[in-house]
């Protein structure tokens, strides 16, 4: 049997109709660039998420350049993310001209550990007399960026905790995990409005896919979101005035009028990953594998919270990893490693100083961390098979 790793062709049969009809509409409206399709997602990701802003751009990567932009960030500074994350997160960073700095994760969530970042914040960084928190270079830490990695939120109550106590501004990557629920500060809150700003990404590949690039950013100030929204044309408020350089970072109507179409669906797809990973654990428990494999954790499932996990990747971890894996692909199952690398060990970071070994909990995950297939029509027997494949290689 051939199990890929994400198909998305049956979601797209099921909506092809709405898709193509919201396509049509912006062709007849003839408005390509910020008209009212992205407008009106906007709105409606300002409301699923319950934020007081949304600003649609023109994918997760331009999403947190324009927030550093917006923020002022660059040379001089330095900000704080996970050493295990998709590259952006860190090369937007870099690209702005501020200095990376990265935290190791904790193991059980992939998620940056606070332990970590309070003990970097607490023994590496120093306040000076003009106020400002300097890392051990001199740079200025300016802001976090703790990442909701594979759909999972991170742990928002002690960053949060953390943030405050240090003067930090926080900036959530949820380019993962839009949708995801936290337990926060004594109620509930969606990936992405725990900070003051934070991002999705709709990459097609994502719980929520646009058909080609795009993303959101969602914040709580109203002149941030000015900012923001002036920062996605190049710094323009006024046409062709520019108070400062931005870029263009601008959502097209093609892309979101397809996601508003998709936007209604969005929670009942996360429950069906969330199902299919509940099948995996019943599937690997049965089979005696649960102590051959990491299972993912599911930290926040007794809180109450339906979308405590919204499995955008449903990741395992074995020492047996690469074995493990070649021995899937000869099964026609298709997986992936997210990431084979921790971010200090890039090579375009070398200029960072970071060593292997630096980070142990991450390199470890980028050592041992396999992705299988999951998405929402996965079928039931398509799963058992690869449960199967996986139990073949450890009898
Ligand atoms: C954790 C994380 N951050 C940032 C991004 C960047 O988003 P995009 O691909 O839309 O630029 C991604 C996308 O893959 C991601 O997974």
């Amino acid at each position: 049997m051939r199990v890929p790793l994400l198909d998305l062709s049956e979601q797209y049969r099921a909506l092809a109709d709405p898709i193509r009809a919201q396509i049509d509409e912006v062709f007849a409206s003839q408005s390509f660039i910020l008209g009212p399709k992205v407008a009106a997602f906007e709105e409606a990701i300002r409301s699923y998420c319950s934020a007081p802003n949304a600003i649609g751009v023109s994918s997760g990567t331009d999403a947190l350049l324009a927030i550093l932009m917006a923020l002022g960030i660059g040379p001089g500074d330095a900000v704080i993310t996970s050493a295990y994350s998709f590259f952006a997160t860190a090369g937007c960073i870099a690209r702005v001209g501020a200095t990376p700095v990265f935290i190791d994760i904790d193991l059980g969530t992939y998620n940056i550990s606070p332990a970590a970042l309070e003990r970097y914040l607490t023994e590496s960084c120093r306040r000076g007399e003009d106020g400002f928190l300097r890392e051990p270079q001199g740079k200025i830490v300016r802001a976090i960026v703790p990442v909701h990695l594979f759909g999972l939120c991170c742990e928002m109550n002690a960053i949060h905790r953390i943030s405050e106590r240090f003067q930090l501004e926080v900036i959530e990557d949820a380019a993962q995990a839009i949708g995801a629920e936290y337990p926060f500060a004594g109620g509930t809150a969606k990936a992405g409005t725990m900070g003051e700003v934070g991002y999705f990404s709709f990459y097609p590949t994502k719980n929520l896919g646009a058909a080609g690039d795009a993303g959101m950013i969602i914040c709580r100030s109203d002149s941030f979101a000015q900012r923001l929204r002036s920062c996605r044309q190049h710094g323009m408020e006024e046409r062709y005035y520019h108070d400062f350089v931005g870029g263009n970072f601008r959502l097209d109507e093609v892309q979101a009028a397809i996601l508003g179409a998709k936007l209604p669906f969005l929670d009942a797809w996360s429950a069906a990953r969330r199902a299919a990973a509940s099948f995996y654990h019943e599937e690997f428990k049965r089979l005696g594998l649960t102590n051959r494999l990491s299972l993912p954790a599911e930290p926040y499932r007794d809180a109450g919270l339906p979308n405590h996990h919204i499995y955008h990747q449903y990741v395992i971890r074995t020492s047996q990893r690469d074995a493990l894996r070649d021995h899937l692909t000869r099964n026609e199952v298709g997986t992936a490693i997210y990431y084979p690398l921790g971010l200090h060990e890039q090579k375009c970071f070398a200029y960072l100083g970071y060593q292997a070994g630096d980070f142990p909990e991450t390199e470890r995950a980028a050592q041992e961390s396999l992705a299988l297939p999951i998405y929402p029509e996965l079928p039931r027997d398509a799963q058992r098979y690869v449960a199967e494949t996986v139990a073949e290689f450890f009898a």
